[in-house]
C-alpha cells in the first residue's frame, strides 16, 4: 500500500517527461584541421523546435535555430558554413573563449612573485587566450544525456606554458540543449599550478536572423547598476562606474541604437558598447543578467549566470569582411555578444572578483541562454 503514491508519482513523472519529448543528438564529419585532425559537428535538437550545431573545433556553435512567435525557426548566430573558414579568420564566432576571455593589460600578470608573459595579440594587450586560444583547439567529445536534456561534453588539456599561462589546465565545457529551449553551458577546470582563468562563450547573436541586418532595434535589459569603464585599448581604468544617467543604464529596456551614437567618452573608447557590466547579485546563485527582445520575430533571449560580469559587445568591429553562412555578409553592428565572465584584466586588479585558480580548486561557471517568444 505504502508504495502506491510513490508508483503513481513515478508514472506521472514518466508521462510528463515523455510528453516533453527528448533532445536528440546526431554527429557528422566537419572536415580536418591543417595538421590533419578530424573534426566533427554535432546536432542537438529538441521537440520545441530548437536546433544547435556545435563543432569540437573550438567548441563553436555554428548554428542555433530558434522558433519565432509564429513557430518558424531561424538561425540566430553568425558563423560560417565550412570549417576552413573558421580556421582561416574568425572574429571568435560562437567559440569557447579562453584561457582568459577578454583582455589582460600588456599580456602580463604576477603570481607569488613570478611574472608570466602572455601573447600580446590585441595591440599591446592579451585578448581571448592569445594567438592560439581554446577557440582554435580540437576538443575531445562525449555525448551526455540528462532528464529533459542532452548535450556534448568537450574536454581539452591546455599544457603548462601554452600561450604563456602557467599550469596544465584541464578544461571541461558541456553544452546542453534542454526541452525548455535553453542552451546551457557548464564550465569546469582544474590546474596543477596557480593560474588565471576566465572562460566564456562568444556567440554573435542576431535575434532577427543571422545576416538580416543590424541589431540597433533589439531591445536590451542588463540587470546591472555598475559597469567597468575602460581606456581606448579596452583595458579597465580600475574603479567601477555607476550606470545612472548614462547610456550604459539598461536597467529598463532600451534599444541598442537609441543612445549608441551619443557623445559619451565610454561609448567613444568602446566604439560603441564593448564593456563589462557588473551583474546585480540577488544571492540566488544563477542570476538573470540580461534580456534581449527582437520585436519583429518576437524572439526573446535571457542570459542567466553565476558569474559576476557580462560583456556586452555590439559588433563594432564587424566591417563586412566576413562572408558568412549562405554567402551573407556581416556588416558593422549586425550582431551582439553577451559573454558571461569575470571582469577584464582581473589578474591586475586585486579589487575585482579573483580569477586565480589554484591546485586543488575547481573553476566552475554556468551560463544559460534561454529562448522564449512574445
Ligand atoms: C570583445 C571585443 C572584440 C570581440 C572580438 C569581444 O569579446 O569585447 O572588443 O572585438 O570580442 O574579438
Amino acid at each position: 500500500m505504502a508504495n502506491i503514491p510513490h508508483l503513481f508519482f513515478a508514472f506521472l513523472a514518466t508521462l510528463l517527461l515523455s510528453n516533453c519529448g527528448t533532445v536528440k543528438i546526431t554527429k557528422a564529419p566537419f572536415g580536418k584541421t591543417s595538421d590533419g585532425q578530424a573534426v566533427d559537428i554535432y546536432t542537438l535538437s529538441n521537440p520545441g523546435g530548437m536546433e544547435a550545431k556545435i563543432t569540437n573545433y573550438g567548441g563553436i556553435v555554428t548554428q542555433l535555430h530558434v522558433p519565432d512567435n509564429k513557430g518558424k525557426p531561424g538561425d540566430v548566430v553568425l558563423g560560417y558554413d565550412k570549417l576552413a573558414s573558421y580556421i582561416e579568420a574568425s572574429p571568435y564566432f560562437g567559440c569557447i573563449t579562453g584561457r582568459y576571455a577578454n583582455r589582460i593589460a600588456k599580456g602580463r600578470f604576477t603570481i607569488e612573485g613570478t611574472e608570466y608573459k602572455l601573447a600580446t595579440n590585441n595591440g599591446d594587450n592579451h585578448l581571448h587566450g592569445g594567438d592560439v586560444g581554446l577557440d582554435k583547439k580540437v576538443w575531445t567529445v562525449k555525448e551526455v544525456q540528462g532528464v529533459g536534456r542532452a548535450g556534448i561534453e568537450l574536454s581539452y588539456t591546455s599544457p603548462d606554458g601554452e600561450e604563456g599561462y602557467p599550469g596544465n589546465l584541464n578544461c571541461k565545457v558541456t553544452y546542453w540543449l534542454t526541452v525548455q529551449n535553453e542552451l546551457e553551458i557548464q564550465y569546469e577546470a582544474t590546474t596543477d599550478k596557480a593560474t588565471h582563468i576566465n572562460l566564456t562563450h562568444h556567440s554573435y547573436f542576431n535575434l532577427a536572423g543571422a545576416g538580416s541586418g543590424d541589431i540597433l532595434n533589439h531591445e536590451v535589459e542588463i540587470l546591472a547598476d555598475k559597469f567597468v569603464p575602460t581606456d581606448a585599448g579596452n583595458i579597465p581604468l580600475g574603479d567601477l562606474a555607476s550606470v545612472k544617467g548614462t547610456p550604459f543604464d539598461f536597467l529598463t529596456p532600451h534599444t541598442v541604437g537609441e543612445r549608441i551614437g551619443q557623445e559619451d567618452q565610454q561609448l567613444k573608447v568602446g566604439k560603441g558598447y564593448d564593456h563589462n557590466w557588473v551583474i546585480n547579485p540577488t544571492g540566488k546563485g544563477l542570476e538573470l543578467a540580461a534580456r534581449v527582445t527582437e520585436k519583429n520575430s518576437g524572439r526573446v533571449m535571457e542570459v542567466l549566470t553565476d558569474q559576476p560580469g557580462i560583456q556586452f559587445y555590439t559588433g563594432n568591429f564587424l566591417d563586412g569582411s566576413n562572408v558568412g553562412k549562405g554567402g551573407k555578409i556581416y556588416k558593422h553592428r549586425n550582431a551582439f555578444c553577451l559573454e558571461t565572465q569575470k571582469f577584464p584584466d582581473s589578474p591586475n586588479n586585486p579589487s575585482y572578483p579573483s580569477s586565480l585558480l589554484e591546485p586543488g580548486q575547481t573553476y566552475r561557471h554556468m551560463c544559460v541562454y534561454r529562448f522564449t517568444t512574445k
